[in-house]
């Protein structure tokens, strides 16, 4: 058979280890191909000579990628506008494409699926969540006969690297932030990381794939680690938990919930132990049962490993047609959710404090799984020693706790932020 005809935009890492990649694994690739991968065109703004391209030529400009000799777009140079113009030319050439890009697929994935529909070509973007872990391979092929009832993931490496750097080494969130970047893990602007924006980009993939709905950006609930300190993880330590940050995407009868936020899950509980930069999803289904996958999240060669997958399904003709938005599910808002919560209240060291918050809490139907309250004060300041109670809720929608936690705030004995961090059993 004549070789799958490959363009490559961008000549940053991940296309350099794409590159290495289908060089060193050329063979078992064809074999598995049944015919061979032939990169015949790089095209990048900015040459890097010391790359070898082997026998693709060079192009600065992008749009020599949509030349009739080129079968398959590999869009590899990130950002949003420009890439995303490039992936709806290429469609338009009646070119499949293969992007790593979750920002452009989340945002505008339910236009390109129907593009790569009415062009006859396909899309595959396996590389755009939890880099080399083959997570919509799975959901879309191996757990194609479930109903997937809910999904929790950790899915963006950098924010992990914080949360196991602090809670490990007690670093600090702007060191363990520099020495993640230094990893190349994060994003150019890491506020994408920090802020959750990129794994809402992800999990907005994941529950589309999952539930068959539209991608919908818009509907997750976004939250990041920024406001998580040393002493929360220690508290919940001491309480039994770990603090990740984690998408979740859960159906019920109400709708579709996605929402991503820091989070205390039990320690002895699997994605507990996912550590440093790596990812995971665990997909709880109503055939399979729970299942977890792990692996790297990014990197040049996981990355790639992904993007070859897709290739490969397109060289063989069965790429994934998805079928996202085929189902009427509604989003489930934020204020509707229900998950039990950490609580953190900053409060004057006097008696009767804790008894007032309980009423508080009481008063909203919320209950109390468990507390700490130390004897003596933790935190002194000129003006007043305080101390922090820890509680811990059983589930309540989180409507209810903004309004209880509103009353306790008010509360002249609360002498700062009070911080909440959802919990999860994930079981
Ligand atoms: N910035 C991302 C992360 C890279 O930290 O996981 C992979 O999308």
């Amino acid at each position: 058979m004549d070789p799958l005809r490959i363009g490559i935009a961008g000549l940053g890492t991940v296309a350099q280890g794409l590159l290495e990649i289908l060089h060193a694994n050329s063979s078992e690739i064809t074999r598995r191909a049944g015919r061979s991968l032939s990169v015949v065109r790089v095209a990048s703004r900015s040459p890097k000579p010391s790359v070898d391209l082997g026998t693709a030529d060079f192009s600065t400009d992008l749009s020599t990628l949509h030349d009739a000799d080129i079968d398959v777009v590999v869009e590899l140079i990130g950002g949003e506008d420009t890439a995303l113009q490039l992936v709806r030319d290429a469609m338009a050439h009646k070119q499949s494409v293969v992007t790593a890009n979750k920002a452009i697929i989340a945002r505008h994935g339910n236009e390109l699926v129907a593009d790569a529909g009415r062009e006859g070509v396909m899309l595959g973007f396996e590389a755009a969540v939890a880099g080399g872990v083959p997570i919509v391979n799975a959901l879309t092929r191996g757990m194609v006969g479930n109903r997937v009832q809910w999904i929790a993931g950790i899915i963006n490496g950098t924010s992990n690297y914080i949360l196991t750097a602090m809670a490990d080494h007690g670093s600090t969130f702007a060191a363990a932030l520099q020495e993640a970047q230094g990893l190349g893990y994060a994003e150019a602007d890491p506020a994408f990381d920090v802020e959750g924006v990129d794994a809402a980009h992800k999990l907005t993939i994941l529950a589309a794939l999952a539930f068959d709905t539209d991608f919908r950006f818009d509907a997750v609930y976004t939250e990041g680690i920024t406001h998580i300190t040393t002493e929360d993880i220690e508290y919940a330590r001491e309480l039994g938990y770990a603090i990740k940050h984690l998408g979740i995407a859960r159906s019920s009868q109400d709708g579709i919930e996605a929402r991503v936020h820091p989070c205390l899950i039990p320690r002895n509980c699997m994605l507990a132990n996912v550590d440093d930069v790596m990812n995971a999803v665990l997909v709880h289904a109503d055939a399979a049962g729970p299942t977890l996958y792990y692996g790297a999240g990014a990197g040049a060669r996981p990355t790639a490993s992904a993007v070859i997958a897709d290739l490969v399904a397109m060289a063989r003709g069965d790429a994934v047609d998805f079928k996202v938005g085929g189902a009427d599910h509604g989003a489930l808002n934020m204020e509707q959710v229900e998950t039990a919560y950490y609580l953190r209240v900053p409060s004057l060291d006097e008696p009767g404090v804790f008894a007032r918050v309980a009423t508080i809490l009481s008063e909203h139907a919320i209950s109390i799984e468990g507390a700490i309250q130390r004897e003596r004060a933790v935190h002194v300041d000129t003006s007043a020693s305080w101390v922090p109670i820890i509680i811990l809720t059983h589930r309540v929608r989180e409507h209810v706790m903004t309004s209880a936690l509103k009353a306790v705030q008010a509360l002249p004995e609360i002498v700062g932020e009070i911080m909440r961090i959802r919990v999860e059993q994930l079981d």
